[in-house]
């Protein structure tokens, strides 16, 4: 099983508001669709989730948000889903749209409902979960990222390979000479906040690249606009990209 999460970065242009890459969107379909294995999705808010989120002050942190803010994002995060499956859809693949309400309860995953999103990608549907506006009893609410839901299907499912596809080529060194680090191993990093991003942007994802890695599981970032890469990491082991080793 490979699982997957599609950045926001990489399937949205996070500097426009609410705006699709569709081309690139299609694009890293067209690959997906070479891996013979099955596969889970996990994609992100970008430029429609992050995008109302910032404009109604939610956060990770459950609390009690504007209703209308929180309808706003969800709103937003089903048509950005939309999207995605429709491109699933032209190119013959078999999406099957789980929100993370069907697998979530106050906060936490329910195990049993994820072990049922392993039996549906077995069974060859191609099972896609998004970050989004959460219920999380009491009143109150919270925004779940799409990076979170990686780490609670890898500790459950454990893939045999999972990866983030970004909008870079993954992890720099540094932001000047943007030299890439092919291979970590939970080294520190020193990462700048990103105020656009109320999940907390490459630092979340490196946060939980380092958790799952810990559990044992091959972490892969890579650049979502060069798809082949995704499908050489899976079929070949060829890593270009930052890999963080499973310990
Ligand atoms: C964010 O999901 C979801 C919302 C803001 C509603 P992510 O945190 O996974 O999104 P990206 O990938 O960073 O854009």
């Amino acid at each position: 099983m490979i699982l997957i999460k599609l950045g926001g970065s990489i399937i949205t242009n996070k500097k426009k508001p609410l705006s699709p890459r569709v081309k690139i969107i299609e694009n890293i379909t067209k690959y997906l669709k070479k891996i013979e294995e099955p596969i889970i999705i996990v994609h992100g808010g970008g430029s429609f989730g992050h995008y109302w989120s910032v404009k109604y002050n939610m956060h990770t942190k459950p609390m009690k948000y504007k209703s209308y803010g929180v309808s706003v994002v969800k709103n937003s995060m089903i048509d950005l889903n939309k999207i995605i499956l429709e491109s699933f859809i032209k190119n013959k693949l078999n999406p099957y749209c789980i929100p993370p309400t069907d697998f979530m309860m106050e906060g936490k995953p329910i195990i049993n409902k994820i072990k049922e999103i392993e039996k549906i990608a077995n069974a060859g549907f191609i099972p896609i979960t998004f970050g989004d506006a959460l219920w999380h009893g009491h009143k109150k609410t919270y925004i779940l990222s799409g990076d979170k839901i990686m780490t609670y299907i890898s500790k459950i499912l454990k893939p045999r390979l999972t990866i983030f596809a970004l909008n870079e080529d993954g992890v720099y060194s540094d932001l000047k000479s943007k030299k890439l680090i092919r291979e970590l191993n939970g080294e520190k990093l020193i990462l700048s906040k990103n105020k656009m991003d109320v999940t907390g942007g490459m630092t979340r994802k490196i946060e939980e690249a380092v958790k799952i890695s810990k559990i044992g599981m091959n972490v892969f970032f890579v650049n979502g606009n060069k798809p082949e890469r995704i499908v050489k990491a899976v079929k070949n082991g060829e890593f270009e990209g930052t890999l963080f080793r499973g310990k």
